[in-house]
């Protein structure tokens, strides 16, 4: 697995930006109405779009050119259909060029930046003003093709960054932050659909509801633990939370070998709590890591052959 790589494209100025995305506490419970904390990453998907002789999408990282269409598959005509859905008549035709700057399947929120960034670049080029609650809608259609029924938060924090608090309830929140949070992020490299690992759970959750309910509202408390740690800087007690959020999540047998192997190894070098991120069942960890000790844990990760990427996330 490689991290795409950005600067290739040479999209200009104007285009639209939807940024990948970590959960810090609280997936899976967030498609059941829980809370969680997510946090938006400098890596995303950045789009232009322009006049062309038909509406088409150019994706270079993927070797893709992808025209509209209503057909069931492939996903990503589908979805690009319903971005140009109740445009303005007399439109001229569309062509959209993006960058993608993260690998899919890694729980990084891939198809939800990649969404913002084409919602945002047509309205660009048609100079439509859209409010964040009609980007919120639009922007939630497009994740539907990919993930079934997903609870928002992707493509919630792909439009704002920063930290935030979701539910599908309350929407969005913007967390105070009273230190930058350092995150190592590494790769397992086994990439996971995310609507699978939500029916896995939704399978698991009508064997036994009485478990795994339990098992969210544990999360949740978690969740409410860390926006007061989040909100005062205290990276110990937060680091705790990610540890335990992790042992929820494999509790519900969300991770892999692979992934506690990464998990363990960021502990062991000396991360404040890690835990893996997304949908699980493969994709990333995450690390909560002290500034001075970032270079440490990314190198032990390297080590045993990671993709790792580095984030300071603030407000
Ligand atoms: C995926 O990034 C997060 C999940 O909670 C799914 C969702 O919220 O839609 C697993």
């Amino acid at each position: 697995m490689t991290w795409p790589d950005s600067s290739s494209s040479g999209i200009g100025s104007q285009m639209a930006f939807g940024r990948g995305k970590v959960i810090l506490l609280g997936e899976h419970g967030v498609v059941y109405g829980h809370p969680a904390v997510a946090a938006g990453l400098d890596r995303g998907v950045r789009a232009q779009a322009a006049p062309g002789p038909e509406d088409r999408m150019l994706i270079e990282a993927w070797e893709l050119s992808v025209k509209p269409s209503a057909e069931a598959e492939p996903a990503l005509a589908r979805a690009f259909a319903g971005a140009l859905l109740g445009l303005p008549a007399g439109r001229p035709a569309l062509e959209v060029r993006c960058d993608v700057e993260l690998p899919a399947g890694a729980g990084l929120g891939c198809s939800a930046a990649l969404g913002v960034a084409v919602i945002g670049a047509i309205d660009e080029a048609l100079d439509i003003q859209r409010d964040p609650a009609s980007l919120q809608a639009r922007s939630l259609e497009w994740e539907r093709i990919f993930h079934g029924d997903p609870s928002g938060i992707d493509n919630a924090v792909a439009a704002t960054g920063g930290v935030i608090r979701f539910s599908k309830d309350e929407g969005t929140r913007a967390l105070p932050i009273a230190r930058p949070l350092h995150l190592v992020i590494a790769h397992s490299g086994e990439t996971s659909s995310t609507s699978e690992m939500v029916s896995a759970v939704a399978r698991q959750r009508d064997r036994n509801p009485t478990r795994v309910d339990k098992v969210f509202q544990g999360i949740s408390a978690l969740v409410l633990n860390a926006e007061r740690a989040i909100a005062d800087g205290d990276h110990r007690k937060l680091g705790q939370l990610l540890d335990l959020n992790h042992a929820l999540l494999a509790s519900l047998m969300l991770s892999t070998p692979h992934l506690e192997a990464l998990v363990s190894r960021a502990r062991a070098e000396g991360a404040r709590g890690a835990k893996l991120t997304g949908a699980g069942g493969g994709g990333c960890m995450l690390a909560l890591v002290d500034e001075e000790r970032v270079d440490h844990v990314r190198e032990g990760l390297v080590s045993m052959e990671a993709e790792v990427i580095i984030a300071e996330v603030s407000a």
